[in-house]
């Protein structure tokens, strides 16, 4: 891959990667598809990383669908599939990882201990073996794109990081993987999420800035779900990821729940109108 990606820079190619841990859903093609238009390569990556697994959490039943996921891929016209394993990314005698200081423990970071650790260590060394100009990661997984976002910046890695809108179903439900572990009863309670996300967006719309006023709103939405356990909602600086009190500047409404043993996760992004400042608009 390393000597493809090499030659691939050599001859000037415009690369786009979308990292994924397979299981493909219509948000992984969404990236594909968007990389396909703004890249003359594409290359998918195929790794369950199992750094950013805590000792407790679904990695050995993390569903695997290779077969699957390669005829997807190749029908999208993805030029090449990264699929290592586990010991080819962590050789014996591996040492190094990347640790994104301040923005990796709070949040998702606290429900999972060490899971941006195992996430920018990742990255970074499929940006070092596939060296794409573009990278694609969708907004659902919010905090982690704002973390290698910063592990960019900071460590002047040469990729231009790409965020892609969430993609839901009809009925609300943003894709994720992980979808496919809910019984039906799961899945209809896992569409609290995003009504409660849509309730703290039409109260935005009414004119509600305070935080805790549209965090109270959700925990309500949610406690009419007894089949859904909340983690947490919050409300974030875009930029820093610490709570804010009023919606003012670029922000997320983020939550996070257990359907069963499911966890999900969902956020609404607010921004101020490119137009009006004054006005902001709503990213669900
Ligand atoms: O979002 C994911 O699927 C994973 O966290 C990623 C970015 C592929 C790293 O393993």
């Amino acid at each position: 891959m390393q000597e493809a990606a090499r030659l691939a820079r050599a001859e000037n190619k415009i690369v786009g990667l979308v990292p994924t841990m397979g299981a493909l859903h219509a948000g992984h093609m969404a990236l594909v598809e968007r990389a396909r238009r703004e890249c003359s390569q594409v290359v998918t990556s195929i790794f369950v990383n199992p750094t950013q697994f805590g000792p407790k959490e679904d990695l050995a039943k993390y569903p695997r669908t290779f077969e699957a996921d390669s005829q997807k891929l190749a029908e999208a016209g993805v030029d090449a599939i990264f699929a290592p394993q586990p010991a080819d990314v962590y050789p014996p005698g591996f040492r190094t990882y990347v640790n994104v200081e301040g923005l990796s423990d709070r949040l998702e970071g606290r429900s999972r201990p060490g899971h941006f650790r195992g996430v920018a260590t990742v990255v970074l060394k499929l940006f070092e073996i596939c060296q794409p100009t573009y990278a694609y990661f969708g907004r659902k997984d919010a905090q982690q794109v704002r973390i290698i976002s910063q592990m960019v910046r900071d460590l002047n890695v040469d990729v231009e990081i790409v965020i892609c809108p969430i993609v839901r179903e009809h009925d609300g439900l943003a894709l994720s993987s992980r979808n496919a572990y809910l019984s039906a009863d799961e899945r209809k309670a896992a569409l609290v999420l995003s009504r409660a996300l849509t309730a703290a967006r039409d109260e935005l719309g009414s004119g509600t800035r305070d935080a805790l006023a549209l965090q109270t709103t959700m925990q309500k939405v949610f406690a009419g779900e007894p089949r859904a356990a909340l983690d947490y909602v919050e409300i974030v600086d875009a930029d820093t990821f610490e709570p804010v009190t009023r919606i003012a500047r670029p922000c997320y409404v983020l939550v996070a729940a257990f359907l069963g043993k499911t966890r999900l996760i969902d956020n609404l992004y607010i921004e101020p109108s490119p137009s009006n400042p004054d006005e902001l608009q709503f990213h669900l």
